[in-house]
């Protein structure tokens, strides 16, 4: 916002152009030179008049008193006194979604979800190659579910204008204990620390309704991850008990909304209430589904 001494000086000081009646008949009697200008105890040689009681002062003389420069906007009528000390304010930059903690959380989210989307599809193909066919099928619906999190949460951040999709890192692959234990640490972490936290900014940020709606996005996310971990943590306490498993797991459902992973079709998702006919059914172990 430019401030302008004209603004100090508003009052005293017109332009000699605003009194030139040149539309009118009237007649009126002005006295020049009626007044010195001091100036820091400098006397001036700026013009003056005397009309209706009121002094006034020419804006350019002034201008020059003050070593100042002068623009007239005709337009808007209005003249413009700057000074060469005068230092423009700069204006603050708007703050903007891409600002937002929830923007940084998103971000974080989907390298998340993408991360362990890899990590999932990497423990797989090491549950196959360990013989473990049902195992490897949780791994595989979880890994689908944790890529519809990523493409939620990239679309908002879509959405908030950014372009550089994280991808994902190399994961670290061990035994199929190990990696289930490394599974269930990772749910654990994201339902009980990350998502409540980016639930709570979102909230507190006002990202919770329309397309930016990541509350909401990582309010189920946050629900289905605690779904996987107790998936993962059964798998791992039994994974001797190859007929508690197998019985157990043989068929899995993905509900394609919130990405939930249950060993029975719902009526609805307990979670995001879609149709459990929606859900998909993984009943194949050597396969995706
Ligand atoms: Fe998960
Ligand atoms: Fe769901």
């Amino acid at each position: 916002m430019k401030k302008y001494i004209a603004g100090i000086l508003t009052g005293i000081i017109l332009i000699w152009s605003t009194l030139a009646f040149a539309a009118t008949n009237e007649t009126i009697s002005v006295i020049f030179d009626y007044a010195k200008l001091v100036v820091n105890g400098e006397m001036t040689d700026t013009s003056t008049m005397l009309y209706d009681g009121r002094i006034y002062i020419q804006l350019r003389g002034v201008s020059e008193v003050f070593d100042a420069e002068l623009e007239w906007d005709n337009e808007s009528k209005t003249a413009y006194l700057t000074t060469a000390d005068y230092v423009e304010e700069e204006t603050a930059p708007e703050a903007t979604a891409q600002d937002s903690e929830t923007y940084a959380n998103l971000y974080e989210s989907v390298q998340g979800e993408t991360n362990a989307n890899a990590a999932y599809l990497a423990f797989a193909e090491q549950a196959r190659n360990d013989g473990f066919l049902v195992v490897a099928r949780l791994f595989q619906a979880t890994a689908d579910a944790e890529a519809k999190h990523a493409e939620d949460e990239w679309a908002i951040l879509q959405t908030l204008g950014a372009t550089q999709r994280p991808v994902a890192s190399k994961p670290v692959v061990g035994s199929t204990e190990e990696n289930l234990q490394a599974a269930f640490n990772g749910e654990t972490y994201e339902y009980e620390v990350m998502y409540p936290g980016f639930v709570a900014t979102a909230e507190a940020e006002g990202m919770n309704a329309g397309d930016t709606n990541a509350r909401r996005i990582f309010n189920l996310a946050r629900q289905a991850e605690e779904i996987h971990a107790g998936n993962y943590l059964d798998v791992f306490t039994n994974l001797a008990n190859t007929d508690y498993i197998d019985s157990k797991y043989g068929v899995i459902y993905r509900c394609p909304v919130c990405g939930e992973v249950v060993i029975e079709r719902p009526g609805r998702c307990p979670i995001c209430n879609a149709d459990g006919a929606n859900f998909i059914e993984y009943s194949d172990p050597l396969s995706a589904n």
